[in-house]
């Protein structure tokens, strides 16, 4: 692998059955048709997309059917992870097919993408499973000579915000464990936040990416929504495991 490789990060667009619903005021579907068109037309081209959840709002199958229709217009292949409004059967069952894939390690030259499924039935909080930690470590001692980069919905690390620290990633600190335990991660990527953060933790760099539909204001301890506009990010991975990520917001 000589060239970098760019990763499209769209999460959270909570689409429905219906292209017409509306969430807190706003349109999800056309919200992430805007996301997709506005990356179609840039400059720069996807060779991978990741969305981490709460693809559907509505557990339906046509919600997932109208994520494939939009984002298939991308023309790449698209690696998903459940979020804790998803249903993961009927997601697995619609996206599991290539150029889909639902969790699972993928390899793209000498980087590794790693895409957990932190969800619990009848839970917004997030919580590993004995099966998906497996997987995780398996694949870190596997392939300790590729770069990593693991995705998953629940946040791993605190927000600020008492409200979303409840229903983060329950056991984080198994997660963090394992991955302080290899030298090869170097960088974790997750949505259900609906803001963007950054920040280095042991040489792994550690995101979230706002909602392609509207935002939560960051810091706050109660429920309350920002005014920033839809958004996604770009993630660009060297050749040498080094990385840089852009947040783009849409005006
Ligand atoms: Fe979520």
């Amino acid at each position: 692998m000589t060239e970098p490789l760019h990763i499209l990060h769209v999460t959270d667009p909570h689409l429905h059955a219906h292209r017409d619903a509306m969430m807190r005021g706003l349109n999800t579907f056309e919200s992430f048709v805007a996301v997709i068109d506005h990356v179609a037309a840039g400059q720069r081209k996807p060779d991978a997309v990741l969305a981490t959840g709460d693809l559907v709002q509505d557990e339906t199958r046509q919600g997932y059917e109208r994520f494939r229709q939009v984002v298939s217009k991308l023309d790449v292949p698209v690696h998903c992870v459940p979020g804790n409004h998803d249903s993961p059967r009927i997601m697995a069952e619609v996206l599991g097919k290539p150029p889909f894939h639902f969790c699972g390690s993928h390899s793209y030259g000498n980087w590794r993408l790693l895409m957990l499924n932190s969800t619990v039935r009848w839970d917004d909080g997030g919580r590993l499973e004995p099966s998906q930690l497996k997987i995780l470590e398996t694949a870190l001692h596997k392939h300790p000579h590729e770069h990593v980069l693991i995705a998953l919905h629940h946040h791993p690390l605190p927000t600020g915000s008492h409200w979303l620290d409840g229903l983060g990633l329950r056991n984080s600190d198994e997660f963090l464990r394992i991955i302080d335990g290899c030298t090869n991660v170097r960088a974790v990527a997750w949505g259900h936040v609906h803001q963007a953060a950054e920040t280095m933790r042991n040489n792994v760099l550690m995101f979230s990416t706002p909602s392609t539909g509207s935002q939560f204001l960051p810091d706050s301890d109660v429920f309350m929504m920002d005014s920033r506009p839809p958004g996604y990010r770009w993630i660009e991975l060297q050749p040498d495991g080094s990385l840089e990520t852009e947040v783009v917001w849409l005006s």
